[in-house]
């Protein structure tokens, strides 16, 4: 589970082939259609679609970043602020036996085996964007299913708002938490209707394979109009709450990273611009989006906000 041979891992043209034979029968659903936005949009694959084939026009434009860049440039501060060490340190993480516990505001909780995550919610597979806060980003095909469908299982009660996250918290397998200069664990939050977002997606794997543990396995956050801090890994608890909650960064420096970390061309981070970015795998920059290019689903979750006050 932790390991995977190098015979395993799908080059990309095979990857890529195999997607465009099931874009071919006709196996995406409509929200990838909609979306209209290439590899960045969301692609879900669900056999049980009868939804026409896409012409998958622009996925050239934007190809999937390369399985060692995804696996191999990592942050994961768990185990090391180094990116290229991460996959080393990580490797060999026992991501079996696993409980998420869903819990809080809710009517229904329940504690998850990741064997019963797996069994009960229909995995499917998503290309995402992801850009994290320090201007570098990546291109991902993601496996895993909506957030709101566990949501919906836990029931929310009335007045919960926030969804709390927090990743396993085990000095001795993750050594940096002996590090007494960060406040772990590792928690992110997102505000209820963030959380119910079709686009939020709870990822078990990536490139048709289980995660490895450098990316979070064996379950994390994917929010990909989102900074890929909030993309929290390796979760074991999940809380529905009131208000909201204090972000790992948050707590250690408050007036550089905020609640909400939506990707914003027009707020630069106090350290650097956020104009621009660097695509793993390319030569020079490209335009960062807003939204990281998904403003059209969800920028409505933020009508009336000044996204300056709220960054
Ligand atoms: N989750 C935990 N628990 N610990 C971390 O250090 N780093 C975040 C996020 N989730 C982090 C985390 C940051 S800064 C980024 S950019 C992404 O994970 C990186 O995800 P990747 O290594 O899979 O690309």
């Amino acid at each position: 589970m932790d390991k995977i041979s190098s015979s395993e891992i799908t080059p990309e043209h095979l990857f890529f082939s195999r997607r465009q034979l099931l874009v071919g029968a006709g196996l995406l659903v409509a929200g990838a259609l909609a979306g209209g936005c290439g590899a960045g949009g969301p692609s879900p694959r669900a056999a049980s679609s009868s939804a026409p084939p896409s012409s998958g026009s622009n996925q050239s434009s934007e190809s999937l970043t390369s399985y060692e860049a995804v696996t191999g440039y990592n942050n994961f501060y768990e185990f090391s602020l180094e990116k290229e060490d991460v996959a080393a340190l990580a490797k060999g993480f026992k991501t079996t036996p696993w409980t998420i516990e869903v819990g809080g505001m809710v009517n229904r909780p329940r504690t998850y085996g990741i064997e019963d995550i797996l069994k009960t919610f229909a995995q499917e597979e998503r290309i995402y964007r992801f850009r994290c806060v320090e201007a570098w980003s990546m291109v991902i095909p993601w496996t895993g299913f909506p957030l709101a469908k566990l949501l919906e299982e836990a029931e929310p009660a009335p007045g919960a708002k926030y969804v709390r996250f927090q990743t396993l918290f085990d000095p001795q397998r993750m050594a940096m938490q002996q590090d007494n200069s960060f406040d772990w664990p590792y928690i992110e939050g997102l505000r209820l209707d963030e959380a119910m977002h079709d686009l939020t997606l709870l990822a078990t794997g990536l490139y048709g394979k289980p995660a490895l543990p450098q990316n979070g396995a064996p379950i994390r956050l994917v929010v990909p109009w989102k900074y890929g801090f909030k993309s929290i890994k390796s979760i074991v608890k999940i809380d529905l709450v009131a208000d909201m909650p204090v972000s790992f960064w948050m707590a250690a420096s408050p007036d550089e990273y905020g609640f909400y970390s939506n990707v914003n061309p027009d707020v630069p981070h106090p350290r650097w611009p956020q104009s621009t970015e660097r695509r793993i795998g390319e030569l020079g920059r490209r335009r960062t989006m807003p939204f990281n290019g998904y403003a059209e689903q969800v920028a409505s979750l933020y009508a009336g906000m000044d996204l300056r006050k709220n960054f």
